[in-house]
């Protein structure tokens, strides 16, 4: 599958995409605003394993963010279980190499479009540390809406911080 955004492309994952993966992915410049579980360092083994684990999925719902033939940056939705199965996590990084030119909001668009179009779901939501205030410009540009802060919730790095959380609903997306 290829979704065709403006300076990058969505695809489906490669084996071959791990190296620049791994060279990308691994800045604490990025994972300081991702989950603990996100690898840091980010080794070429955690390329290549989280490479399979995507792979193995269907329906699809995680993208490389294909620019200049490299893999940096990467999109996808989490799926939750039980009662929050129609609406699903939406996560995201990019190569600092690549930041400020409107690329992720451009992703962001795509990948809402594409759940909304393909997948069983009424919503996606967002959850972003209190101190990324680029990542909530964002999901403001992509149309989500602020929809509440969770005080307290995080503990990052030794900080506690707020988090903000965003939604964008299947209901008048279109
Ligand atoms: C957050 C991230 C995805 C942004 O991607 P990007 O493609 O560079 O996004 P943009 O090009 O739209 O630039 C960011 C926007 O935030 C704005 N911005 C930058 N610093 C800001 C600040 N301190 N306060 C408010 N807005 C800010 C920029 O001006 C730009 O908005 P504009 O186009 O209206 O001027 C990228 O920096 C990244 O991967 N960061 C690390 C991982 C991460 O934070 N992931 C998200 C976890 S929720």
């Amino acid at each position: 599958m290829i979704l065709q955004g403006k300076g990058f492309t969505l695809r489906d994952w490669q084996k071959q995409d791990a190296e620049s993966l791994q060279k990308h992915a691994n800045n604490t410049h990025i994972t300081d605003f991702l989950f603990d579980r996100f690898p840091s360092p980010y080794t070429l083994q955690d390329a290549v394993d989280f490479i399979a684990m995507k792979m193995a999925e269907t329906p699809q719902t995680n993208f490389p963010i294909v620019i200049n033939g490299e893999v940096a940056g990467v999109i996808g939705l989490d799926f939750r279980v039980d009662i929050y199965i129609k609406a699903p996590l939406l996560g995201y990084w990019l190569s600092e190499e690549y930041w400020g030119n409107g690329i992720m909001p451009g992703a962001v668009k795509l990948i809402v479009d594409y759940g909304f179009n393909n997948l069983d779901i009424m919503r996606i939501q967002a959850g972003v540390l209190g101190n990324n205030p680029k990542s909530m410009r964002v999901l403001e540009k992509a149309g989500f809406v602020k929809e509440g802060v969770l005080t307290n919730a995080i503990f990052k790095k030794g900080v506690i911080l707020d988090e903000h959380v965003y939604g964008i609903v299947k209901r008048g997306w279109d």
